[in-house]
């Protein structure tokens, strides 16, 4: 032991991040419903551009990710020059954190925010500041209320996860308009596909200065194994986050399978509306069940039990039948079990578990 070594203030109050867990010991034929993937993984077109990038393998890949801008411009109608691609949106998150706040500044997000949010402020040495919500659901007088002269970043993921829950667009300008001079606002938009027509708040960027917003290939794309995400913002903060992203960030094949997914919006489409249709159904089943949850905009749901003593019974009750949900007491959720929209044979099993748990034949 050193004691003269010492990490920079606040990496040591930083808690390991739990993903999703996707086994359990001595269980086969295990259905993992814990980490909001795409049941049906990603289109054939970025499967086949992932396995053609094998015969690029020896290349260093480009450093400016122009195609895969370009494409992601295209499909979504934005500047090329003000997209930055990263390593899973987290990446983009952490340049965020590293770029804009540090020691004294505070990073605001919610009381069931993303916690990477927490993580990254910590990371940078800045202070993390949670703000409760109201009803499982982003409250904007409060998050308003806990801004001050030190507030840099403001992180709301819409929908939000674990809650699923979304706010209006209206909500989110009065936020925009709201926050201090210094503070940009970040729209994490991982789950913003599964919302049928929602423009994950790109007008306001157009029309504002302060406004960023994080966008994912890991849920809808189904691409989550690869790590790729991308931000979209002013001009000046995207310069100012190209300046801290390593040259070499991204692979060659996360870069042409990406590109080959994002142009595949068919494909976006047909996941879009068979997670709608099956999200819909679950709710309803458990909700038969006497389990509740929120309307859900994303790819999951989040089911509130009776107590934090349910909720783990029925997830060890779940773990025996190979079946893996997400406990979300690190989320202050402890009454409350994640579920992922799967396809149509494993929502039928999960929701065959559950009756079963709850003596319901
Ligand atoms: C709200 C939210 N934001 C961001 C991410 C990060 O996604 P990735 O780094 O895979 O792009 C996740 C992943 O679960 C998420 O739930």
């Amino acid at each position: 032991m050193n004691d003269a070594i010492r990490p920079q203030p606040g990496i040591m109050d930083i808690a390991l991040y739990e993903g999703g867990k996707a086994a359990i010991a001595g269980v086969t034929n295990v259905l993992k419903l814990s980490s909001n993937e795409n049941p049906f993984g990603p289109s054939d077109k970025a499967k086949d551009a992932f396995a053609r990038s094998v015969h690029n393998l020896h290349r260093y890949p480009s450093t400016d990710h122009a195609n895969l801008r370009q494409a992601i411009a295209e499909v979504h109608g934005l500047d090329a020059a003000r997209v930055i691609c990263g390593v899973g949106s987290d990446e983009i998150i952490t340049f965020l954190c590293q770029a804009y706040a540090g020691a004294k500044d505070e990073v605001v997000f919610t009381e069931h925010g993303f916690l990477m949010y927490r993580i990254s402020a910590l990371a940078a040495g800045a202070t993390p500041v949670e703000v409760a919500e109201r009803e499982r659901t982003t409250d904007v007088d409060a998050i308003l209320k806990a801004c001050n002269r030190r507030t840099k970043l403001v992180f709301i993921a819409n929908p939000n996860n674990p809650t699923g829950t979304m706010i209006s667009a209206a909500e989110i300008e009065r936020l925009a308009d709201g926050l201090p001079p210094q503070a940009i606002l970040v729209l994490d938009g991982a789950y913003a596909e599964f919302v049928e027509g929602f423009d994950a708040g790109l007008a306001l960027i157009e029309s504002r200065t302060n406004v960023v917003m994080t966008r994912t290939f890991s849920k809808i794309y189904g691409l989550g194994g690869l790590r790729i995400g991308w931000g979209y913002g002013p001009k000046q903060i995207i310069d100012v986050l190209n300046r801290i992203r390593g040259p070499f960030n991204l692979s060659n094949t996360q870069l042409d399978t990406a590109e080959a997914a994002v142009r595949d919006q068919d494909y976006v489409n047909r996941c879009r509306n068979d997670n709608a249709r099956m999200r819909s159904w679950l709710a309803q089943a458990l909700a038969e069940l006497g389990i509740p949850s929120d309307t859900s905009l994303a790819n999951f749901i989040l089911a509130r039990f009776a107590s934090p003593e349910e909720a783990e019974a029925c997830d060890l009750f779940l773990q025996k039948q190979g079946l893996i949900v997400r406990r979300v007491a690190s989320y202050k959720l402890p009454q409350c079990l994640r579920i992922t929209v799967g396809d149509e044979a494993s929502c039928r099993r999960v929701v065959h578990a559950i009756a079963q748990f709850k003596g319901v034949k």
